[in-house]
């Protein structure tokens, strides 16, 4: 089922290391021509035929709300149909089971058995969900599944703990744990009172992820340094800091390409002239505009993938690397290049560094988004997939190619998680290491 084989061409792919080479000096997303969208959006809208029906009935409120403050009738129509989606339940796709080396599909659901438990000191300490309208072994494991976690536990009806270690833990009797029935089920048992019914969730271990190997700064050169992509994604006016950066990380033998934000005219013309000056500097065309947050920076991002395969001058790009207009390197590029050529094969993502359910719960992907009118809506909650196994961190990235190019390919695993991650927030916090996750 699974179309992905692990083990042959994706290795490795490390977690965490901290992108501390760049000093990312302040953000900035132009919200100034949001209000001029708005405005002319506000006139079409008075135009528009009021009366059009959505194709089923919308009740769920956050979905009534978003539709209430769309502007254009076409942004009006996506949150529509999206929102019956939802509701009728084609919205959120099945994925494939995982078939790479920390999935074991005889793991899902195994029963470990009943444990005494309590409040003072869990058995299973590691994260803790609270389902008073639908806890079940079901729900319980896929949201224990998607940070990571080793072990399920239900207990007192409709509590849900997850983790990765029964150390301490007193079995007890079975009949302890049937005590409760799951909410909104006659035949089910979701534990007992200070008592915790155990299960495997199809994880082998709990993954660490690896460690770039760290070099210190060095005046040798580096052998066979591995050919960069620097991805500019530029915004606002401040040309000379964009040169300044330019500069600094300027070598003949890597790559630059530079995108401006489609509203930024006068960034656009003074790279053009940069870009006509030397070969490996490449200005495009096809510009975005992003806002914070927004589904379509991600787009954005793999847009730039795709069309690298165009770009003859650029045919051996090993890394992509991002940057803003508002970044500025702390290591000289030397340095930068050895540290990527001594991990060769593998990405660079930072860790959120805690607990990945408290880093799920705050990236809000229980909700769903959708983005248009150059905003994002909230429009409901997520039926979460069962097979997903989520990760996230810094959206600083550096992708090696292999994972750069899977993550455009027709898999899928990167096609369905592609459109499932078009209606989360901060897609780029965890899309890749999600990818990468997949692949360990
Ligand atoms: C679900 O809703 C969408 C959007 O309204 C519609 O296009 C689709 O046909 C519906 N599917 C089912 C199975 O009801
Ligand atoms: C297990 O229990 C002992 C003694 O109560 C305690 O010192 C130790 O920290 C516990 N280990 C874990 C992993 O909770
Ligand atoms: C690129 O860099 C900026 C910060 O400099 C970041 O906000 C953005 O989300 C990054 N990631 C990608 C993949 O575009």
């Amino acid at each position: 089922m699974a179309l992905v084989s692990c083990n042959t061409k994706y290795w490795h792919y490390a977690i965490v290391i901290s992108l501390f080479f760049f000093l990312n000096i302040y953000l900035l997303y132009n919200t100034a021509q949001h209000t001029q969208i708005k405005e002319k959006l506000k006139h079409e809208k008075a135009e528009e035929n009021k009366n059009e029906i959505a194709s089923c009935e919308i009740v769920d409120e956050l979905a009534k709300s978003a539709i209430s403050r769309a502007v254009s009738q076409e942004c009006r129509r996506k949150l529509e149909t999206e929102a019956c989606q939802l509701k009728n339940g084609t919205f959120t796709d099945q994925f494939p089971i995982s078939t790479c080396s920390n999935h074991d599909e005889q793991l899902v659901d195994s029963p470990i058995g009943c444990f005494a438990d309590k409040k003072e000191a869990r058995v299973l300490n590691d994260f803790e969900y609270k389902f008073p309208q639908q806890n079940s072994k079901e729900t319980c494991r896929k949201h224990c599944y998607k940070a990571g976690f080793v072990y399920y536990g239900l207990e007192f009806g409709h509590e849900c703990f997850c983790g990765n270690d029964l150390t301490n833990s007193t079995k007890i009797d079975d009949k302890e744990c049937q005590t409760y029935r799951c909410p909104n089920s006659n035949d089910e048992f979701c534990g007992g009172f200070n008592a915790v019914e155990i299960f495997r969730t199809g994880l082998r271990k709990q993954i660490t992820p690896r460690k770039a190997k760290y070099l210190p700064p060095s005046d040798e050169l580096v052998i066979n340094p591995v050919k960069i992509l620097f991805l500019l994604q530029l915004n606002g006016r401040n040309e000379r800091q964009v040169k300044r950066f330019l500069k600094s990380i300027y070598l003949p033998q890597h790559y630059y390409y530079i995108h401006v934000d489609s509203r930024q005219s006068y960034m656009y013309s003074e790279m053009l002239q940069i870009a006509d000056k030397v070969n490996n500097i490449h200005v495009t065309d096809r510009r975005f505009s992003s806002i914070w947050g927004g589904a379509s920076l991600l787009q954005m991002f793999q847009q730039v993938i795709r069309d690298l395969k165009d770009i003859e001058e650029f045919s051996d790009w090993e890394y992509i690397f991002n940057f803003s207009e508002s970044d500025f390197p702390i290591l000289p590029i030397r340095d930068f290049e050895r540290l990527v050529s001594s991990n060769k094969g593998m990405s660079f993502l930072a860790s959120h560094g805690y607990n990945t359910g408290k880093f799920i719960q705050k990236q809000g992907f229980e909700f769903v988004f959708s983005e248009c009118d150059q905003r994002m809506f909230r429009i409901g909650k997520r039926d979460f997939p069962h097979n997903l196994r989520i990760d996230g961190g810094s959206d600083w990235v550096g992708i090696h190619r292999d994972l750069a190019e899977y993550s455009i390919s027709d898999q899928e695993f990167p096609r369905k998680l592609r459109k499932m991650f078009e209606s989360i927030l901060l897609p780029l916090e965890s899309f890749y290491h999600t990818v990468s996750i997949f692949l360990l």
